[in-house]
């Protein structure tokens, strides 16, 4: 008797343990449902998202493609919790974005949320160092220097930290974005087309750091691009035309990426 207990609490220890370790491997960092954006009304009304559904599981890095004006950076808004949304629901995590008050939404934009614009947004007057840190020290939390020290090895700026954003390259710069999305450890970081400023060399280089950020840190990375070579960093691409999401691609090749591009535009063509 005793024994068939040991054996059904060991089969229930192995359920959990497996459940968890499922759980783990498909958690969703964040999570768009039935999100709809809709911009002025009546005659001048643009629905830039059409009820998207879309999960963005942690460690996975995802690309989002499409036409301009498709609704890519009104999706990542969205998400990120830096623009409101007309209907649907948005999770970081377990919160529900339309259940915070400003105060809340900025602070889990704060610790919780990086971000990587096309223009590098650094603040012209502070060094290397000090833009990479600023959202730490504006939160009050110390840097994890261990941490800290690999990231800025990993972007290959050790040797630029005193530098002011006017005395670095265009990919130096945005090398440094990275960096300050990276260093404070968060949740998910959203990149809107973050190398679109770059040649290609510098653009390669920091779509190699964010890569590797997923492979070997475990971080989140969602990206906006229109480049198939960009996208083709990424674990999977999310295809959105006329606000809705209309493909997917996993493992992507830029052939891949652009063979679905082309049959788009073909589509768009003749409808
Ligand atoms: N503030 C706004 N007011 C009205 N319409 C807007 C506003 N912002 C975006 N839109 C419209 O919403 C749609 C989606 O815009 P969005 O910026 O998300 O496109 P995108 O896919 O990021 O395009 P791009 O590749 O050119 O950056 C477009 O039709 C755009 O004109
Ligand atoms: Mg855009």
């Amino acid at each position: 008797m005793t024994s068939l207990r040991h054996i059904l609490v060991l089969l229930e220890c192995l359920l959990v343990t497996t459940a968890s370790i499922a759980g783990r491997a498909t958690a969703v960092a964040a999570r768009a449902t039935d999100l709809s954006k809709i911009y002025g009304q009546g005659e001048t009304q643009v629905v830039a998202l059409d009820r998207v559904s879309v999960d963005f599981r942690q460690a996975e890095f995802t690309a989002i493609m499409g036409p301009s004006g498709s609704g890519k950076s009104t999706l990542m808004h969205c998400v990120a919790g830096l623009d409101t949304f007309s209907s649907g629901s948005v999770r970081i995590g377990e919160t529900e974005l339309g259940s915070l008050k400003d105060k809340q939404l900025t602070r889990l934009r704060r610790d919780k949320i990086g971000f990587i614009f096309q223009a590098f947004n650094l603040l012209p007057t502070l060094t290397a160092l000090e833009n990479i840190t600023l959202p730490m020290d504006i939160a009050g939390r110390k840097a994890d220097k261990q941490w800290l020290d690999s990231v800025i090895a990993m972007v290959g700026l050790a040797d630029r930290l005193g530098h002011r954003p006017s005395q670095l390259s265009g990919g130096q710069q945005q090398r440094v974005a990275v960096a300050r999305a990276l260093a404070s450890k968060p949740d998910i970081i959203f990149g809107d087309e973050p190398t679109g400023n770059l040649d290609s060399r510098s653009g390669a280089e920091v779509l190699g750091f964010l890569r590797n950020s997923v492979r070997e840190l475990g971080q989140t990375v969602v990206m906006v691009t229109h480049d198939p070579v960009a996208a083709a960093y990424a674990d999977r691409v999310v295809f959105l035309a006329d606000g809705r999401i209309v493909d997917e691609v996993h493992g992507p090749t830029a052939e891949s990426v652009l063979d679905r591009m082309k049959q788009f535009d073909a589509k768009g063509r003749t409808s």
